[in-house]
């Protein structure tokens, strides 16, 4: 593969980081949906992997894997406290001790800004439901770029807005828990100028900087040819796939093909079209699997349904999602389609699974299967003249997966959640050999 190829490693802070209020740190909206017992079990990332202590033991691992490219998201609420206002110096000390750390070991940072904490002070004044969002998340990256772009050349400005805003204000299974179209519909806007206008800080202040955005994106297709399944897919696509890269691109939403969209009119201020415009360097797109639609007259606003994957004897991970290679391909042609796009890094891909440890290992071969079958499809896109710059598998170490708390597994690294002990899997050292060119 060109050599230039970015390879490397995704985790986000809450997931990871612990420490939930140590140093000044202020309370996030996972933190707050998590104490409530929302979770799998009531499970929270008080503590998590410790990453917030044991950093310098994790990028070390990182380092002993060959992997030169560590994608990490920063807390808002470590950062500043009440999501607008003060600055938390320790904050700000730990993320440059984090990225100096990375540095000193030959690795690469890359920083998303946005990983679903919002501070919890914004969302008692609205959170992505009011507008005035837009300017305290530009003040956020304001001060993140600041702080750490003499150091930072690679940035994300959201991750998978989609996700937040739909499983976090229509159905109120992530943090906040909000539901139904009147939350949905202002967050998802919102986001969109929130995002563009933290693209236009970036690169305002940090003009060298490679500054992008990432997107979920699993491949749609119809379960039978019958024209109104395939105009459900053509629903579910909108929705879950092109929300939020078309305004960005100057498209609008694409109310065309989901017409419910047209109702986010009634949110925009003048000048929003080209507000919500901005060409970003690079696009992340994050793919996991594909989803088979049905037509559904009972489902509100996209009249379909996703036919789970457990009812079509397909391959299963740990999430219930189906294992389908060929997503990932499918995936970087449709972004590759888009005019406006030049760039394409995978900054998400991989699997749970049911992991057992023994004698002291893991040997977690269908993870291994499952990374290496993605990355036959991501070479075959680019032996196809097709654009893909990167590859970063999710993540390193198992991990706080949102509602799911810490049952799915999705490390390439074990933790023992008792001790914190680290365990490189197989997964983990096939990809530190396949990087370090052994
Ligand atoms: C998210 C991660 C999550 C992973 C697996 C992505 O949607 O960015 O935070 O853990 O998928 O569900």
């Amino acid at each position: 593969m060109d050599p230039d190829f970015k390879w490397g490693v995704s985790t986000a802070a809450y997931q990871i980081e612990g420490g939930h209020d140590a140093h000044g740190k202020g309370l996030s909206i996972w933190d707050v949906f998590t104490a409530k017992g929302s979770c799998h079990e009531r499970h929270h990332g008080n503590t998590a992997c410790d990453f917030y202590n044991r950093y310098k033991d994790d990028v070390a691992l990182i380092n002993e894997l060959n992997i030169p490219n560590f994608r990490f998201s920063l807390s808002w609420s470590r950062i500043i406290p009440n999501g607008i206002g003060e600055v938390n110096p320790e904050g700000i000390a730990y993320y440059n001790r984090l990225i100096d750390e990375c540095l000193a070991n030959g690795i690469e940072p890359w920083i998303t800004l946005y990983h679903w904490d919002l501070p919890h002070e914004l969302e008692l004044k609205g959170g992505w439901a009011n507008r005035e969002i837009v300017d305290w998340f530009a003040e956020y990256v304001r001060v993140c770029a600041e702080a750490f772009g003499d150091r930072v050349k690679y940035w994300m400005v959201m991750n998978e807005p989609m996700v937040f805003t739909g499983a976090g204000y229509f159905m109120g299974i992530h943090a906040p828990g909000r539901r139904g179209l009147g939350n949905f519909l202002p967050a998802v806007h919102h986001a969109v100028l929130a995002m563009a206008e933290g693209g236009r800080v970036l690169k305002a202040l940090l003009p060298e900087a490679e500054v992008g955005t990432t997107f979920s994106g699993s491949y749609i297709q119809p379960k039978t040819d019958s024209p109104k399944d395939i105009i459900a897919a053509q629903r579910v696509d909108a929705l879950l796939n092109r929300l939020f890269i078309e305004p960005l691109l100057g498209f609008g939403y694409p109310e065309a093909d989901l017409p419910v969209l047209k109702k986010i009119r009634k949110h925009f201020k003048e000048g929003d079209e080209a507000k919500m415009v901005f060409t970003f360097d690079f696009i992340g797109i994050q793919n996991y699997t594909r989803e088979v639609v049905k037509h559904s007259v009972i489902t509100p606003y996209v009249n379909a349904v996703l036919v789970d994957a457990k009812k079509r004897q397909v391959p299963l991970t740990a999430m219930g999602w189906e294992v389908y290679p060929p997503a990932i391909y499918q995936m970087i042609k449709k972004f590759n389609e888009y005019d406006g796009i030049t760039k394409i890094y995978i900054t998400e891909n991989g699997a749970a699974f049911p992991d057992t440890m023994v004698d002291g290992k893991v040997i977690d071969t269908e993870r291994m299967a499952y990374i290496q079958n993605h990355l036959k499809q991501v070479k075959k896109a680019k032996d196809e003249g097709l654009e893909v710059s990167g590859y970063f598998v999710w993540t390193l170490t198992d991990n706080f997966e949102w509602n799911e708390g810490y049952r799915p597994k999705f490390g390439l690294i074990h933790v023992d959640f008792e001790t914190q002990q680290r365990t490189v899997k197989a997964s983990g050292k096939w990809y530190g050999k396949f990087l370090g060119g052994d």
